[in-house]
């Protein structure tokens, strides 16, 4: 536990984390990357916990606290709504000491220039403590799942056996995994290794998903810049389920490849990796910013690309007129298949952002198609559980297209066993396997 300054200095910056994502609709990333400068570096990863969390279940906590309030904190204070919750969500879901928690946290209310509150936020943790931690009075679906009410229909609606557990799977913490580039290094090899820096079996370390083999699953996170093999490139973070993409994509070689919306360059990366001698590779991207971390990943990793920004929806500005014989579209997108790793999505998605995410999708692919050679083919990739960006948009694509067919080459045989195959498709579902959801559709052009 952090000395007194220290540790309410990191329920203040939890709590202005929060307020950023609330209600200045910042990502987490962003948030944290704002406030964790003037954390001591010892207790960021609290920070973390903290921010995580109480996004993760602010639907709950808020309820908890309103029951001691007769108003929220609002306008100038209302930082001090998202205290509250980081209180609370420290007594009901943390091993922090209760005395340390309340007391702390009443400390941060003065450090975020708001001493005249610091008496309720007092209160309101003491009461709520006395009163045993009561749960939320209401049953509602949003308390109850932590998730926005248009969010928890759309999941009941298009997943009727399966909602509630992709529901669960979203609120738990997700795994480290990492990717060990086979040309380098078995992923058995790296786990001995690994554990031998760690002084730990390879089986308290980590495991190795059987059908993915590069894909090794750590039991505890470990600093990413402490992992041996991170600095040159023989190891990368990359969840598993974005560890099919790559392999499927590349069955049976390829020799000219667009990765076309690539950034930070996960998956060009592992193509990279996997790509016969003498193919090329085009990343692309439409953020410049974001692109610009493709190059620096594959400078670290002493991988090759060529890296471009552009938008995959216009090729008239950024293609050379010759056609690709592989495409990867990993499509921007709503990203609810990654809720357990960004739990911000469920507060900042909007259910009406989805018609538009589809509608770009399908703009993609529609523009990319064309520079697909006759035989050549082309997966697309969401990292959503949503059937309107999904098959919906597969649907739509192929609709009039008879010369779209559904590839013969399938994920392996592991993967496609966790797989649901829906009408165009597989869907992998979060926590399936302790995997991110995500979703392939894998074409082919008729010669
Ligand atoms: C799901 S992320 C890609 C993740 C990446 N493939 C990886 O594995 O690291 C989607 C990317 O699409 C990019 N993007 C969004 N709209 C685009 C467009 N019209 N053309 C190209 N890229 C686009 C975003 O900037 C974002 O980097």
């Amino acid at each position: 536990m952090p000395a007194d300054g220290r540790g309410a200095g990191v329920r203040a910056a939890a709590a202005q984390v929060v307020d950023d994502v609330l209600r200045k609709g910042r990502s987490l990333d962003d948030a944290l990357a704002g406030r964790e400068g003037g954390i001591d570096e010892r207790d960021r990863g609290l920070l973390r916990l903290l921010c995580y969390g109480t996004l993760r279940f602010y639907w709950r906590l808020s309820a908890q606290v309103a029951a001691y309030l007769k108003r929220a904190p609002a306008g100038r204070d209302a930082v001090i709504a998202s205290l509250l919750a980081v209180g609370v969500y420290q007594l009901t879901d943390t091993r922090i000491g209760a005395h340390a928690a309340v007391s702390l946290t009443v400390e941060a209310a003065r450090l975020l220039g708001r001493p005249r509150l610091a008496g309720l936020v007092n209160a309101v943790l003491r009461g709520f403590l006395r009163d045993g931690m009561p749960p939320p009075q209401s049953g509602d679906p949003d308390l109850t799942y932590n998730h926005p009410d248009w969010l928890i229909e759309r999941l009941r609606r298009d997943w009727p056996d399966h909602w509630e557990g992709i529901l669960e799977a979203n609120n738990r913490q997700a795994p480290m995994w990492l990717r060990v580039n086979r040309r380098r290094e078995s992923a058995a090899d790296y786990l001995r290794r690994l554990a031998a820096a760690r002084g730990k079996t390879p089986e308290e370390t980590g495991e190795f998903q059987a059908g993915l083999d590069q894909a090794i699953r750590l039991a505890e996170p470990w600093p990413v810049e402490e992992l041996p093999g991170f600095r040159d490139g023989t190891v990368s973070v990359q969840d598993a389920a974005a560890q099919v993409a790559a392999p499927w994509l590349l069955t049976d070689g390829g020799c000219r490849i667009l990765d076309a919306c690539a950034a930070p360059g996960g998956k060009t990366a592992h193509l990279a990796e996997l790509a016969p001698a003498g193919a090329s590779i085009v990343a692309l991207d439409s953020n410049a910013e974001r692109a610009a971390a493709i190059t620096e990943n594959l400078a670290r990793m002493r991988l090759d690309a060529t890296v471009r920004v552009g938008d995959a929806s216009k090729p008239q500005d950024w293609w050379d007129s010759k056609p690709f014989d592989r495409i990867l579209v990993d499509a921007p997108c709503s990203a609810t298949g990654v809720i357990r790793r960004h739990p911000d999505i469920k507060h900042l998605r909007r259910d009406g952002d989805i018609a538009a995410l589809a509608a770009l999708q399908k703009a993609i692919l529609d523009a990319l198609w064309p520079l697909l050679a006759p035989g050549g083919r082309l997966l697309y990739v969401t990292c959503s559980v949503l059937r309107q960006e999904n098959e919906a948009v597969i649907g739509a694509f192929r609709a009039g297209r008879p010369e779209v067919r559904e590839s013969p080459a399938l994920p392996n045989n592991n993967i496609r066993a966790l797989m649901e195959r829906s009408s165009a498709g597989y869907q992998l579902l979060p926590g399936q396997a302790a995997m991110d959801g995500f979703y392939f559709a894998c074409m082919e052009k008729d010669t």
